[in-house]
């Protein structure tokens, strides 16, 4: 199976609210994604709207090729927010307010109410919903009995890893993660902090089907525009 590319624009977004204006826009900035061969447009509204803003989503939809998956918190405002803009698929973070960026795996548990209703109502609309979590075996089963879709494996502590045996170790973890996960029929993502040099071990890994990627991309955007930004991270990950 190929692995696929979601290209998480949230920082052309970042850029455009610089000046609070209309320029970079991240409907032009998907479109541009498409053509150089990305399968998924990934962005994150904010409860302090920072970047990405909801008539960005709304457009997104609308206007774009690609799927839309949609980084939130699972908080009521939110879900109420994606049933009315319905992305293909959604995926539940945490989110701490002042947080740089998201900070790690959702804390989940299979009692968790909130959770539980957030997942049941999207998936009620027809929308796919991912959680992400750290990589860890209790996570897993916890997403699964929470009737999650898919998980998006936090890949953090091992992109940030600066030893050897550490991203070893880490890898490992990932590695037992997918497996654990594939078993119990959920669907597989991974990302955050992944880049040009770290992240083809991951979709190595037999199960992953999607990595989600934005700030290494968008990064190397300035230098080298966006179009070639794109396909040099899904050849990366896939040639
Ligand atoms: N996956 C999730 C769940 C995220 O919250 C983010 C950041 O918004 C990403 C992937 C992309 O991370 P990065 O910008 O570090 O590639």
């Amino acid at each position: 199976m190929r692995i696929k590319l979601g290209v998480n624009i949230d920082h052309v977004a970042t850029q455009r609210e610089a000046r609070k204006g209309v320029d970079p826009d991240p409907v032009l900035a998907a479109r541009a994604c498409w053509e150089a061969g990305a399968d998924m447009i990934v962005c994150h509204l904010r409860r302090d709207r920072r970047h990405v803003q909801d008539d960005d989503v709304l457009r997104l939809r609308k206007q774009s090729k690609l799927p839309l998956h949609l980084e939130m918190s699972s908080s009521v405002e939110m879900v109420k927010l994606a049933l009315k803009l319905k992305p293909q698929s959604v995926c539940l973070v945490p989110e701490r307010s002042g947080e740089l960026t998201t900070e790690g795996g959702l804390a989940v548990s299979d009692g968790d109410k909130v959770l539980r209703k957030a997942i049941a109502d999207l998936k009620k609309a027809g929308i796919e919903v991912s959680l992400f979590v750290e990589p860890t075996a209790d996570a897993v089963r916890a997403a699964k009995k929470l009737d999650a879709d898919t998980v998006e494996l936090c890949t953090t502590a091992y992109a940030t890893a600066s030893i050897p045996a550490k991203v070893k170790a880490e890898l490992e973890a990932l590695q037992l993660a997918v497996y654990l996960a594939k078993e119990m029929g959920l669907n597989v993502h991974a990302g955050h902090a992944l880049d040009y040099h770290n992240a083809r071990p991951v979709a190595e890994i037999p199960g992953v089907e999607t990595l989600n990627i934005g700030f290494a991309i968008i990064s190397r955007a300035m230098f080298v525009g966006l179009k070639t930004a794109v396909a040099e991270m899904k050849k990366t990950i896939t040639s």
